[in-house]
């Protein structure tokens, strides 16, 4: 497959805000013409199921701070497919919840102003033997991705979780990426898991170059900013 850019959980607009430059240095460093999302490229933390945090925005700031991110990142990668996430599709979860029909409700493309594909699973041939699947959300434990599907899996939502695993049985070679996230870890938007400090947020994204998968953390300085290398 073409060498391609795995970009993991935004949260737009409670992402890191070095998330953009970082992502087009990666492109251009690593030469990635292609990407792919795992979802949650949007928060939509104003219209969320659970209370509201101090310190976020309104609904409409959030929307059009989101959109910006979304177009400026469509610059960058103007064909993109996404995997939607669970924070994607906050519109229609709670339009399904009011029992308003979807056919009501704006697609993504619309509300973002971008032309992407998104889709509830991505499957994609990686070499000539293996087939990917990508989805936002799958077991946290990598390995039981890879062992329980018969093909090489990645998934997004588990901000803390950063990493590969390989299964391998006589015939098989078989890999499971869970891509850590892009988010400001600072956000009150992320209020709701900054008890758990075992398992903070691990900012970074992924590739597959040559085929095989590999991180890309965002190496930071004190002040939680880049490090500007990739
Ligand atoms: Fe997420």
């Amino acid at each position: 497959m073409d060498d391609t850019l795995i970009i993991s959980d935004c949260h737009a607009p409670y992402n890191h805000r070095d998330t953009l430059a970082f992502i087009r240095a990666a492109k251009e460093e690593l030469g990635l013409e292609k990407a792919k999302s795992v979802g949650d490229i949007v928060d939509n933390h104003s219209s969320s199921f659970h209370d509201l945090e101090y310190g976020t925005l309104s609904a409409r700031e959030e929307y059009l701070a989101a959109k910006d991110f979304c177009q400026e990142l469509s610059e960058i990668y103007p064909e993109m497919t996404i995997s939607i996430g669970n924070h994607c599709k906050m519109t229609e979860r709670k339009a399904n919840k009011a029992m308003i029909p979807l056919d009501h409700i704006k697609s993504y493309n619309d509300i973002y102003g971008v032309n992407w594909k998104w889709v509830d699973h991505d499957w994609f041939k990686v070499d000539r033997y293996n087939w990917c699947m990508m989805t936002h959300a799958m077991s946290v434990n990598t390995l039981t991705n890879a062992k329980t599907h018969s093909h090489h899996s990645i998934q997004g939502h588990h901000h803390g979780t950063f990493g590969i695993q390989y299964f391998a049985d006589k015939s098989v070679l078989r890999w499971s990426l869970t891509a850590g996230c892009l988010i400001n870890p600072d956000s009150p938007a992320f209020n709701y898991s900054k008890g758990n400090t075992n398992n903070r947020p691990i900012v970074g994204m992924a590739a597959i170059i040559a085929d095989t998968p590999i991180l890309i953390p965002m190496k930071l300085t004190k002040s939680g900013r880049w490090d500007k290398r990739i």
